[in-house]
């Protein structure tokens, strides 16, 4: 029997601003999945990164199942009650229905979902981001799974040396298209570099064996407003024809940057930290990332072990706060600050109005 793992996330309030999950959120989010889940899901963690809880869920019920994402939406109903209490910064703010309506997505919660049969072993990588979008996955699973200067299996491994597809979101005109790489590479790289508009959904086995899902979601159509752009999760299997653990993770030894940081609205590198340090408070930053493994046995989740928190990231976080530097230096500049139409604040009406006569 196939097994599904499911991680659903949501900013339900901050503590305190933007920076981190208060720990009453998330006892909370532990007893209700542990009461309403249990004779629904094999196994589940909860956790965090900056100001988002992720539900990290395996079960035997499929991906888009009503009572799974059901059994989500409640649990973040119920951490708002206490966010509310608590008057924690936007509490709610990524519940944007009042009523469940059979699937999650396009709720405002995040989603990342895959079935596949269970390996005789399945070592698997979490990744959780915050203050950043969708598209920051597009470089990194690029690297992960086209690149031969990051990933040696696709070279020296039989059962990587074909490639892999890649499937590609267009976040505006919501449509999609996949790539079957190294054939199409440079196709595909027309459409990642630009990480605004375009993310990968999704990376597969040539045999059609799922490798990797994100959880890009399109935007326009979410409670009417620009709000797809949210700290997203990606979700790594890895070995035996796939990636292995190092290879997945070595894409986020050299930073690169990402759409996010303060008020959704700066560039910045998306540092690699440790579950401990995945606290934002630098200008709301910079944007993290946390990495967390976990072996599946017979839907059971064995781990955490928190990724990140080798010494060998250390350098990529001593270049990311280099960067950090250099650009906060640019102020409300591009390219720190972002494009005038990619910001998720804009007083830009507002003053044009107050000048139009002005303007000639
Ligand atoms: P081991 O020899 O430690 O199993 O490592 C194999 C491997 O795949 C390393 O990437
Ligand atoms: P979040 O998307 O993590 O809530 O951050 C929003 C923000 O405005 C940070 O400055
Ligand atoms: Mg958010
Ligand atoms: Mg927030
Ligand atoms: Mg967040
Ligand atoms: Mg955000």
């Amino acid at each position: 029997e196939k097994i599904t793992l499911s991680v659903i996330k949501a900013d339900i309030g901050g503590f305190v601003g933007h920076s981190s999950v208060h720990p009453e959120l998330l006892q909370e989010a532990e007893k209700t999945l542990g009461q309403r889940g249990q004779d629904l899901l094999e196994d589940f963690k909860v956790t965090c990164v900056g100001d988002d809880i992720n539900l990290v869920m395996t079960h035997r019920k499929g991906i888009d199942n009503e009572q799974i994402h059901k059994l989500a939406w409640e649990t973040f109903l119920s951490c708002t009650r206490i966010a509310r209490r608590l008057k924690l910064y936007g509490a709610g703010q990524d519940l944007l229905s009042d009523a469940f309506s059979g699937n999650i997505k396009g709720m405002g919660p995040g989603v990342a979902e895959m079935e596949f049969e269970e390996r005789p072993s399945e070592p698997i990588i979490v990744f959780m981001a915050d203050k950043t979008e969708p598209g920051a996955w597009n470089l990194p699973l690029y690297k992960m799974f086209a690149d031969p200067f990051n990933t040696i299996g696709l070279v020296i491994d039989p059962k990587m040396h074909e490639g892999f597809k890649f499937e590609v979101l267009d976040l505006i005109e919501n449509k999609k298209v996949t790539f079957s790489c190294p054939e199409e590479l440079y196709d595909l790289l027309v459409f990642l570099g630009a990480a605004n508009r375009y993310a990968v959904k999704a990376v597969y086995r040539k045999n059609g064996e799922i490798a990797a899902v994100s959880s890009t979601q399109r935007m326009n159509l979410m409670a009417g407003r620009y709000v797809g752009k949210d700290d997203p999760v990606l979700i790594v299997r890895c070995q035996n024809g796939l990636p292995a653990v190092g290879e997945a993770l070595e894409p986020f030894s050299n930073p690169h940057l990402v759409a996010g940081w303060m008020r959704g609205s700066h560039f910045g590198p998306i540092i690699p930290v440790s579950q401990k340090e995945s606290t934002p408070t630098r200008f709301d930053g910079p944007p993290r990332v946390i990495a967390l493994g976990f072996q599946l046995a017979e839907g059971k989740l064995i781990g955490p072990q928190d990724l990140f928190a080798d010494v060998a990231y250390d350098r990529a976080r001593q270049k990311a706060l280099e960067i950090a530097d250099y650009l906060r230096q640019l102020g409300p500049f591009e390219p720190h600050r972002l494009p005038l139409d990619e910001m998720e604040y804009t007083s830009m009406p507002q003053v044009m109005e107050k000048l139009k006569d002005r303007f000639n």
